[in-house]
């Protein structure tokens, strides 16, 4: 090896950089000129067959090449890095839009919930939450409910730990005791939240499903406020044109109680197999607030009087959209939510 190989080998890199494009070429002129078995290894194992006097300069001229290069690859590398897509050779449009998230949207249960809020919201109603796991006392006692009531048997009731005396609320109506107990009349609340039953899942049941509760609470507070506010919110939900009637029932935290039952929507009170050839369809459970209720709560049923109501958030949403199973609003089926 003389200066003059050197001189060549010089030209040759010079002429090598030029064509890198990638980081494959790169490695390529790396592996050539830096390898195991690369130029500057045969370039330095050629040394010691040199003239002893020629050995050191040519050494050093080999170790400058060797830096040479490196600091070439280093520049290489960082323009291959720097390259925008289309100088890798990548065709890239980076005007075009990027691929959407798809949105989400409220979940029909929520949709109704708030609808309903809304109509009782206009009419003065504010919006209360209770918990999921209540006292035996909220759920049952202070609603006037008795040790002996049937819903208070472990067959209807998920009990936490009997000795704690918790248990999953049964209805929404134990947020009635916490609110009354807190505060003064007049009131005016509504409450929607998740309930629980110890029922055999089928097309109708769920051991969990939402109710809304409403209650008001004032010096003289009549069924008829109760009637007409029912009606505003029924017509609200399901249409002008549909007929409500109040039915004689039995609540024990009520008193007059009456189930309200509208007329069919899908029939329009002609009978069908929706309402069972009767032509209408229950909504919700209602009365007056029991006085024993304003006892518990601490309120003198003397000078306040005051109306409940409780209905089940899915069986509305059901009768409002025709549809037949309950199932459908928890599997989480894209098909079916999509739709609302
Ligand atoms: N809590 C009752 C139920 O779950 C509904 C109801 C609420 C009835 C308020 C009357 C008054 O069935």
């Amino acid at each position: 090896m003389s200066d003059m190989d050197i001189e060549l080998i010089k030209a040759q890199i010079d002429s090598d950089i030029q064509n890198i494009n990638s980081a494959k070429d790169l490695e390529e002129f790396r592996v050539k000129y830096l390898g195991r078995k690369g130029i500057i290894a045969q370039l330095t194992s050629s040394i010691p067959t040199l003239p002893l006097q020629e050995r050191s300069s040519f050494g050093q001229q080999v170790n400058a090449l060797k830096n040479k290069i490196l600091s070439l690859i280093d520049e290489k590398q960082k323009a291959i890095n720097t390259k925008t897509p289309e100088s890798k050779g990548i065709s890239c449009d980076i005007g075009m839009p990027g691929i959407a998230q798809e949105l989400g949207h409220l979940h029909p249960v929520t949709q109704i919930i708030d609808e309903v809020c809304a109509i009782f919201n206009r009419m003065g109603f504010s919006v209360v939450e209770g918990p999921e796991i209540e006292t035996e006392y909220n759920n049952f006692t202070g609603l006037n409910i008795p040790l002996e009531h049937p819903s208070r048997d472990v067959f209807d009731t998920f009990y936490l730990k009997r000795k704690d005396k918790l248990l999953l609320r049964s209805h929404t109506s134990p947020v009635q005791i916490r609110v009354m107990k807190s505060r003064k009349p007049p009131l005016a609340v509504v409450v929607p939240g998740r309930v629980y039953r110890p029922d055999a899942v089928d097309a109708s049941h769920s051991f969990m499903f939402h109710q809304i509760e409403g209650f008001m609470v004032d010096r003289d507070i009549k069924f008829s406020d109760l009637k007409g506010m029912l009606e505003i919110f029924a017509k609200g939900v399901f249409g002008k044109d549909i007929k409500m009637r109040f039915r004689p029932h039995f609540f024990p935290f009520t008193e007059p109680s009456a189930e309200v039952d509208i007329s069919c929507i899908i029939c329009k009170g002609k009978g069908c197999s929706v309402c069972g050839r009767k032509g209408w369809l229950e909504i919700l459970g209602s009365g007056m607030i029991h006085p024993n209720v304003f006892k518990h709560v601490g309120y003198n049923p003397k000078i306040y009087t005051g109306f409940a109501f409780g209905m089940g958030i899915e069986r509305i949403a059901m009768l409002k959209y025709g549809i037949n199973d309950i199932r459908l609003f928890f599997e989480n089926d894209l098909r079916f939510l999509k739709q609302f």
